[in-house]
């Protein structure tokens, strides 16, 4: 069979170039333009990379227009079912699912990186009692950095390792330290006795007199959402990641970066955004007034938690977390006015033909507020949540990208539109 290619031809020089087209397993075909300077002397324009595969990947696979999902080739929906955020975090790092014993052998060796060093817990002290979270948590990531001068060669396989289970084993303890510390709560170690998820949880919420009891039905919902926010390819935060992270850059400065990145409400800070919006709408009676105003175009006003770069359908993360919310709140006995309004503003918007001519459905964060807000975590808390769970994702794409064979700098070009060349003026010459 001859190889698919792609000719261009600049039509000025008359120069051509052929290009081959690499086909994945899923998913569009991808036209190699690493040639293309070279033998036309152009570059390629797109903003916003809507038409640009950054590297290869065999981690998550994302169709959006089917509205399909996968990590390793399971689908989302099996892994929401079946399977815990820490056997996901697995999967996403080795590529197959642990046998028991694996697994058991990661729950234990994430069990013991658990703990953080004990001067990181005075560096939150510098912070001012009302910080945002994600400001914290950008800075304590990265100075996790410090601890581990000698561990962090990224060249070698077993340092790489070492740090993907310090990030996903610590991740629990840093973000859980911002809310203590914000609430004016002791630091808590982490209990080995508990679960991943359980013993965030605990490190989050215990009472330093009361024993802890967790709520099952939360810890559950808690791991859903940690399982759908796991990895999402190559998104704003995860491409910061590999960027920063191909420059050589230390793995913990690199996840500091991805969580920068989260903080943005067009990304993950979507989440808390979305109860902003909700809390403001306040009455179903007020949602035609802001599904107008995110219409406006003189208004840069958008509906929270609606719309997706690749998601040209419903996103499946979504449809999951609106069946959990709905158990969840059921099954904890709460009266969420919040849902009722969120239920209606999908309503009125998917009926509404700006929505549907430009393809736009509730996103992951639509509706994951509003489990966080049912399991009482403060919404400036939803996006470290996030970041927590991204982080498997994020380490998972940094190993992967450093075992590339094609592994180099990243490094785009631009189209200049400045200034002319010309001469310096000296201060007392200029107008
Ligand atoms: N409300 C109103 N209009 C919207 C919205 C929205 N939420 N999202 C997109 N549009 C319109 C947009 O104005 C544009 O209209 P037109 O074609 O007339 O100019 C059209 O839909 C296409 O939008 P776009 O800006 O080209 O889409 P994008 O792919 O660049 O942006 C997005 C994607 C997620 C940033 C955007 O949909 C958005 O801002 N959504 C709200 C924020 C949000 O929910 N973010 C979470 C994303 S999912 C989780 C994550 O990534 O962490």
């Amino acid at each position: 069979m001859t190889m698919r290619t792609v000719i261009i031809t600049d039509k000025a020089t008359g120069k051509t170039v052929e290009c081959p087209v690499h086909e994945g397993r899923y998913g569009a075909p991808v036209v190699d333009l690493k040639n293309l300077y070279k033998d036309l002397g152009v570059f390629t324009f797109d903003p916003g990379y809507g038409s640009t595969a950054a590297c290869r990947s065999g981690i998550t696979y994302l169709d959006g227009e089917e509205g399909v999902l996968m990590h390793r080739g399971y689908s989302i929906e099996h892994l929401a079912e079946k399977s815990t955020f820490l056997e996901v975090a697995y999967l996403l790092i080795n590529g197959e699912l642990p046998n028991q014993q694996q697994f058991d052998e990661w729950v234990h060796v994430i069990k013991m990186h658990g703990m953080t060093h004990e001067h990181l817990s005075r560096f939150y002290q510098g912070f001012r009692y009302d910080a945002h979270p994600m400001s914290m948590l950008s800075s304590v990531v990265a100075s996790v950095a410090s601890y581990y001068h000698n561990t962090t060669d990224i060249y070698n396989p077993e340092h790489r390792r070492l740090t993907a289970q310090r990030v996903i084993a610590k991740m629990p303890s840093l973000v859980s330290k911002i809310y203590r510390y914000g609430s004016g709560l002791p630091f808590v170690y982490p209990d080995n006795s508990r679960n991943y998820v359980e013993n965030f949880s605990y490190m989050m919420f215990s009472w330093p007199t009361e024993p802890y009891i967790a709520n099952p039905v939360a810890i559950r919902a808690l791991d859903l959402l940690f399982i759908l926010h796991a990895d999402h390819e190559q998104n704003a935060s995860t491409s910061t990641v590999r960027l920063a992270g191909s420059a050589e850059t230390n793995p913990y400065a690199c996840i500091a970066a991805g969580v920068a990145t989260l903080w943005g409400k067009a990304h993950g800070g979507a989440n808390e955004a979305v109860i902003d919006m909700l809390t403001e709408i306040g009455d179903p009676k007020n949602i035609q007034k802001f599904v107008d105003r995110a219409k406006n175009k003189d208004d840069n006003f958008r509906l929270m938690g609606f719309g997706h770069r690749v998601y040209k359908n419903y996103d499946p993360r979504a449809k999951i977390i609106r069946q959990a919310c709905h158990d969840l709140l059921n099954e904890m006995h709460l009266n969420q006015p919040l849902f009722d309004i969120a239920m209606e503003l999908e309503r009125i918007a998917l009926e509404d033909d700006y929505f549907i001519s430009r393809k736009l459905y509730p996103n992951v964060d639509f509706y994951s507020g509003l489990i966080y807000q049912a399991l009482n975590i403060p919404t400036n808390m939803f996006t470290p949540m996030f970041a927590l769970a991204r982080s498997a994702g994020w380490i998972a794409q940094w190993m992967e990208m450093l075992a590339d064979p094609d592994f180099r700098i990243g490094r785009p070009r631009q189209l200049y539109i400045g200034a002319e060349k010309r001469d310096y003026v000296g201060i007392a010459d200029r107008k």
